[in-house]
């Protein structure tokens, strides 16, 4: 990446990177899953450079993030029942909600779908960004399309470079992982992206839903695709817990608890605990530093497929799926 963008502490940025959201500019912010990519949701132009710097397909659209749950019904006005009731559950927080796209959000936004996305970020200067931008901020991952999220200012700058006017860097992110994503406004609430938000805390809310990832978005949801999110780095998925194959090539290994044994170039552990949460928030943080090592392939054991781990399991699936035939 050429050229560097302004990289603006958080706490004092809020006043210098809202101005530049409010004048077209893109500014990437934390939130509690992974960092976004903002421009103002009401600006066609603006959201059009959001697909321009991350070099994103038009059909993939885009979330739209707002500062406040109120703010949802002077947007939409009234939403359906369930969506109602798991906004007011878990926003502020990781989960993004579909909704009939009101006049006020230009069709680039959704990608020309009637639908829109939409969460409340739980996280201090995210909201404090959108509300003191005055207007509804859409944002994808900080990343290249196809490209492993950030969870840190420092990948947004090494991933985006000079794509992105502002960078305001709040420290890691919490979650590591993107929000789940639910359309609640059929009978039965059908999850169409896994995230940080478990099913089980869904379901808790709302009773049964139908987990159906890769229904979201046109023709396919993107952080849905077969191959995504992905280091440049081939990444193999491996159950066994085997050693590396003797044959030359340098691996590194990403391990849920501890290493397996033998010889590894590098080695990531995602929670020495074994807590899934904890996991999740090192997930990209630590495929980043995998990926920056030169190693020939990343070698990936599963996660228990509970709770966010089934999210974990379903972006090691997707980031193995570019170097293997898909499913
Ligand atoms: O945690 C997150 O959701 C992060 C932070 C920045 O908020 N954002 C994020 O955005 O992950 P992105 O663009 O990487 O993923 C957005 C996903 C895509 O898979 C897209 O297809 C889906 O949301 N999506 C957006 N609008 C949709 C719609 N109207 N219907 C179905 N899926 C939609
Ligand atoms: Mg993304």
């Amino acid at each position: 990446m050429t050229g560097s963008p302004r990289v603006l502490a958080a706490d004092s940025g809020i006043a210098e990177a809202a101005s530049v959201l409010r004048t077209g500019g893109l500014v990437a912010f934390p939130t509690e899953t992974v960092y976004g990519l903002g421009a103002n949701a009401l600006d066609p132009r603006a959201a059009a450079r959001i697909f321009e710097a991350k070099a994103r397909p038009s059909f993939d659209p885009l979330i739209t993030h707002l500062a406040d749950a109120a703010e949802l019904e002077k947007l939409v006005g009234v939403v359906p029942p369930a969506v109602a009731t798991l906004a007011e559950r878990f926003w502020p927080g990781p989960l993004t909600l579909i909704v009939d796209r009101p006049a006020a959000i230009p069709p680039i936004v959704t990608s020309g779908l009637a639908t829109m996305a939409v969460r409340v970020p739980d996280h201090t200067y995210a909201r404090a960004l959108i509300a003191e931008a005055g207007v509804p901020v859409a944002a994808p991952s900080a990343n290249r399309f196809g490209q492993l999220s950030p969870t840190r200012a420092e990948h947004v700058v090494r991933g985006m470079g000079s794509a992105v006017d502002v960078v305001l860097d709040g420290g890691p992110t919490r979650c590591g992982i993107e929000s789940t994503i639910v359309d609640a406004r059929g009978e039965r609430p059908v999850v169409l992206r896994l995230g940080a938000l478990p099913l089980e805390a869904l379901e808790e809310a709302v009773g049964p839903v139908t987990v159906r990832p890769g229904s979201s978005g046109q023709p396919v949801a993107p952080g849905t695709l077969a191959a995504h999110y992905a280091p440049r780095t081939p990444l193999r998925l491996a159950s066994g817990g085997e050693p590396p194959a003797a044959d030359g090539v340098r691996r590194g290994f990403l391990a849920f608890r501890e290493p397996a044994a033998g010889d590894w170039a590098a080695v990531e552990v995602l929670s020495a605990a074994g807590d899934l949460t904890e996991a999740a928030a090192r997930l990209f943080d630590a495929l980043h530093e995998l990926d920056a090592t030169g190693v020939g392939e990343i070698v990936v054991e599963p996660v228990p497929e509970v709770g966010v781990g089934r999210a974990i399991n379903d972006r090691l699936r997707r980031a193995a799926a570019t170097w293997q035939p898909a499913d």
